[in-house]
């Protein structure tokens, strides 16, 4: 009941302060080094509230006891996991970041393997609780929501820190899931908070609200990209994708080029209808004409999906240019398929 949600959120503020405390100690080194390397200084790191998880079994568990917590408050926090001889840290021997609701409250963290001999996951986060539900947590909201409400805007890139590389290069609107895919739960967090209430048709040009997607180029990004686009179609919003060419994410990006070029990224981004046709033309040999065949019969499907119809026509002849077809051609196509 709301006492328990009460007792859990004060669990997750006495965690949060442990792993901070904790980021100074000696064994934290591997910590620091990390984040220095991905360009992380010092005022990033107590901006995000990043923090380290001490090795060994039970010294979050021992505070968190020491403060009074009991045993079924520790097992509904998610903060312990729990083996034969009961309970144990969930998180050790890694950086931590305290996910916050849109209040501030910390309600989960994320937790990334620093040393070499870690068997588990690179990342951990925080299991299903009564206050953590991963299917509508966003990392980073509580920082971007003002920016989010003032732009109309949500970019949602990948991780963690990708989420501090955007907000120190200065798009403060920069939010992530926690280790699971954009979901129709996410959409309705960050439509709220854009004033997005589905009652407008989307226009173009029309100053609806915008979400740019970043992925990197690995394989797990560009299906997330494809998953996003049978997403779209309940959004009413514009919604877009910044795909650095080389693959890089803004954390790479950041680290590499600065913050210019993370802002650059996000510039160049392009409809995400147009992204998913340029992949699907990807898979296809253009150089032949059954390749470019092909290529049409399954790129035109694509674009009868676009919502706006006034915009099937104009991308019916962007993907005869890119065919080197004939638009008329292309179009007959695509009202076939749409
Ligand atoms: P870094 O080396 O930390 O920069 O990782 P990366 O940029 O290669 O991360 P990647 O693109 O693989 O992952 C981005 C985000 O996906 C992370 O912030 C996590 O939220 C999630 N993720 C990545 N790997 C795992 C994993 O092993 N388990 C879970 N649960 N989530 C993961
Ligand atoms: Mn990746
Ligand atoms: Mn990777
Ligand atoms: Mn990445
Ligand atoms: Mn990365």
């Amino acid at each position: 009941g709301a006492s328990m949600r009460r007792r859990l959120l004060e669990a997750h503020r006495v965690a949060a302060e442990y792993f901070v405390e904790q980021l100074s100690s000696p064994e934290a080194q591997i910590a620091r080094d990390f984040l220095r390397d991905r360009g992380f200084d010092r005022e990033a790191a107590e901006h995000f509230g990043c923090g380290y998880a001490p090795q060994g079994w039970s010294h979050l568990t021992d505070h968190l006891r020491r403060k009074g917590f009991t045993e079924p408050e520790l097992k509904a926090s998610g903060l312990v996991s729990e083996g034969q001889r009961g309970v144990y840290d969930r998180f050790r021997g890694r950086l931590v970041w305290p996910i916050r609701e849109v209040t501030g409250d910390v309600i989960g963290f994320g937790a990334r393997r620093l040393h070499e001999d870690d068997q588990g996951p690179k990342y951990l986060n925080t299991p299903e609780t009564q206050i953590y539900k991963k299917s509508h947590v966003l990392y980073g909201l509580d920082l971007a929501k003002g920016a989010i409400r003032s732009e109309r805007a949500t970019v949602v890139v990948e991780g963690y820190t990708d989420v501090m590389a955007c907000h120190l290069a200065g798009i403060t609107n920069a939010v992530a899931t926690c280790g699971t895919a954009f979901g129709e739960d996410h959409v309705k967090v960050v439509r709220r908070l854009m004033g997005d209430t589905g009652q407008t048709q989307l226009k173009v040009g029309s100053t609806g609200a915008k979400v740019i997607f970043t992925f990197d180029g690995d394989e797990a990004g560009q299906n997330a990209a494809l998953k996003s686009f049978a997403l779209d179609q309940q959004f009413l919003a514009q919604t877009f994708v910044a795909v650095d060419p080389e693959g890089m994410d803004p954390c790479d990006i950041r680290q590499r080029d600065g913050d210019d070029a993370v802002r650059r990224l996000m510039e160049r981004r392009m409809p995400l209808f147009e992204f998913v046709i340029r992949a699907s033309l990807a898979a296809h040999d253009l150089e032949t004409p059954e390749g470019r065949i092909a290529a049409l019969r399954t790129a035109a499907p694509i674009v009868g999906q676009i919502r706006d119809r006034a915009l099937r026509p104009e991308y019916a002849r962007r993907l005869a240019g890119w065919l080197g077809m004939e638009p008329a051609d292309v179009l007959r196509t695509v009202s076939r398929a749409g």
